[in-house]
């Protein structure tokens, strides 16, 4: 089973077993993190907006132009932000770090 870092704002880090499949979305919200995923991965907000670690970021599949027009609307995009509902589990993502950001 594949683990997830998650880094808080106050960066604390916690540590989650994940079943492939599962979007980074899912498991964040699940785990009592304040991540809205207000459209449910419909990629019709940017309420589940992340920001992944710089040493994993290109070892994600690639952003499409309808995740890069959502990003727009991301509060305090990086270089390395994603919409967690559109990164998938799997076993080649074991020890993938993201951070969540701060609440709008
Ligand atoms: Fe809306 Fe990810 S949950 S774009």
């Amino acid at each position: 089973m594949p683990k997830l870092i998650v880094i808080n704002v106050d960066g604390d880090r916690r540590e989650l077993d994940v079943a492939v499949g599962k979007s980074v979305m899912q498991v964040v919200r699940d785990s009592g993190y304040d991540l809205e995923g207000a459209c449910e991965g419909a990629l019709a907000c940017a309420t589940c907006h992340v920001h992944v670690d710089a040493a994993w970021y290109p070892k994600l599949e690639s952003v499409s132009i309808d995740e890069t027009d959502m990003l727009d609307f991301a509060d305090e995009p990086s270089g390395t932000s994603r919409l967690s509902c559109q990164i998938v589990m799997s076993d080649d993502l074991d020890g993938l770090v993201i951070t969540v950001p701060r609440a709008p």
